[in-house]
């Protein structure tokens, strides 16, 4: 599941990535007497403050004998001769970020991400009033997220995660904004209400901080990925979460929610994983909601405090299930012969159930199941039943 989520979470990241990576914006000026004065002291200034460049990007190509529009990592406008883009990834980079990159006011895309930026990020990048993407994730940052870089109003795209920021998530916000993606840092505090009233937002990720407080309530409906994953969010799911009727993605793993899944979340028709484990939701039955996700492909409750037996039709309106985690709950009662109607499932975890009957023979038409783990009832189910199953089950 690990991988799986890693894979889907890269896919939906990337596609904010590409948007941005191909932008026109090549045009080489050939003269470098026509380096533009302001933009040649900030690119050289971004270059003083580097202390390591252990592939000589910098010390080879950066040479004011030419055109900084040649420089490696630097493209210009197409129609002037200023700095559009600075894509500088993955090269190993150590150092601090030179105040005078907010000089650029051209820049539109700036991307550092994978070096080994350390120090603050300077206020000044919030003089770059045409940035529409700009992504600095794993790095050394720390220190708080200025707030005028959320002030930029240009900006569509806010990846900062996997640096070491804290303090509170700015509660300004771009009006354009579609991606955020804050992950793997400091942050703490509550999250900003303001952020779910941005409407053009898909793409919000925050987890592996420390946010506390409660999900505020949404007022968008083009979100379509969410992950708010080990925070300390407490409170429950508020009900108009109802309304991100494009989501596909739902993650709130490892906070201290509280209450029921509310029944508006039925109306999530598109949501293709569901992952609620690690929460203090009140004891309750499946919650009716959850039945009417047609589209999910990973269903996760472990431990979501659930009792009672599960509806005679479970199953059978899942038609793209792969991987089910009910384990650690208090279901009881028979497995309704409808599971065997989720064609697709690959893994069925409910250890810890005390299911009675038996298992459906029809358990056995499942043939992709690799994992299945009905642990209260293996005691019955070592019958004949139970090796209608191919091989392949793994039996933990
Ligand atoms: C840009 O680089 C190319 C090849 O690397 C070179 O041929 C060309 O002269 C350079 N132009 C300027 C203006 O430096
Ligand atoms: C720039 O070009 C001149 C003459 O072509 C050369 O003498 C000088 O060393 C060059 N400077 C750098 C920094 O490469
Ligand atoms: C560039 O920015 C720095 C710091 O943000 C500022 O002190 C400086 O005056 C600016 N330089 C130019 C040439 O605009
Ligand atoms: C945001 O921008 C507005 C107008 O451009 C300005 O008045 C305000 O001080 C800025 N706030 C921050 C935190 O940068
Ligand atoms: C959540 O809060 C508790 C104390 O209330 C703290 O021990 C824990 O580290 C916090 N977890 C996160 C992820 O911030
Ligand atoms: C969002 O959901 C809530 C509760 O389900 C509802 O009362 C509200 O009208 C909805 N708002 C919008 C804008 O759809
Ligand atoms: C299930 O979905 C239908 C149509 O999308 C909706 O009308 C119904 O209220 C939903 N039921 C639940 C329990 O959410
Ligand atoms: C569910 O599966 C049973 C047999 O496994 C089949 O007879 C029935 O038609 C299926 N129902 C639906 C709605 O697919």
């Amino acid at each position: 599941m690990q991988a799986l989520q890693s894979t889907m979470c890269n896919t939906i990241f990337l596609l904010l990535l590409l948007t941005y990576t191909n932008q026109p914006c090549m045009a080489a000026i050939p003269n470098p007497q026509q380096n533009h004065p302001v933009d040649l002291s900030a690119l050289l200034a971004f270059q003083s403050h580097i202390t390591s460049d252990p592939q000589n990007i910098l010390t080879s190509t950066w040479n004011t004998n030419t055109s900084f529009c040649n420089w490696t990592g630097v493209s210009c406008s197409r129609r002037r001769p200023r700095v559009a883009k600075l894509q500088l990834n993955g090269l190993s980079l150590t150092g601090t970020i030179a105040p005078e990159i907010g000089n650029m006011t051209f820049l539109r895309f700036l991307d550092l991400d994978n070096n080994n930026f350390n120090g603050h990020l300077p206020d000044s990048l919030g003089n770059l009033r045409h940035l529409k993407s700009f992504h600095i994730l794993y790095n050394m940052l720390n220190g708080p997220i200025p707030p005028s870089i959320f002030n930029i109003s240009s900006l569509e795209v806010i990846l900062l995660g996997g640096n070491f920021f804290s303090g509170q998530i700015p509660s300004i916000h771009p009006p354009r904004l579609r991606g955020l993606g804050l992950f793997n840092n400091q942050l703490e505090g509550p999250i900003p209400p303001t952020i779910f009233n941005i409407p053009s937002l898909e793409q919000l990720s925050l987890p592996f901080n420390s946010l506390t407080g409660e999900i505020p309530n949404v007022h968008l409906e083009s979100l379509i990925f969410l992950n708010l994953r080990g925070n300390n969010l407490t409170g429950p799911i508020p009900a108009s979460m109802g309304n991100l009727t494009q989501l596909l993605w739902l993650d709130l793993i490892d906070n201290h929610l509280t209450g029921v899944v509310p029944s508006s979340l039925g109306r999530l028709g598109n949501l293709q994983l569901l992952e609620l484990r690690g929460n203090n939701f009140q004891l309750g039955p499946m919650p009716s909601a959850v039945l009417n996700m047609s589209s999910l492909v990973v269903l996760e409750l472990t431990s979501t405090g659930l009792i009672g037996s599960l509806p005679a039709d479970f199953g059978l309106h899942f038609p793209s299930l792969q991987q089910l985690y009910l384990d650690y709950n208090e279901l009881t009662g028979p497995i309704p012969i409808s599971l065997s109607n989720a064609s697709n499932l690959e893994v069925v975890d409910s250890s810890g159930s005390t299911f009675t009957g038996s298992v459906p023979a029809t358990i056995g038409d499942l043939s992709h199941l690799q994992i299945l783990n009905l642990e209260g009832i293996l005691t019955i189910a070592k019958t004949s039943q139970f090796s209608i199953i191919s091989s392949e089950v793994v039996d933990y």
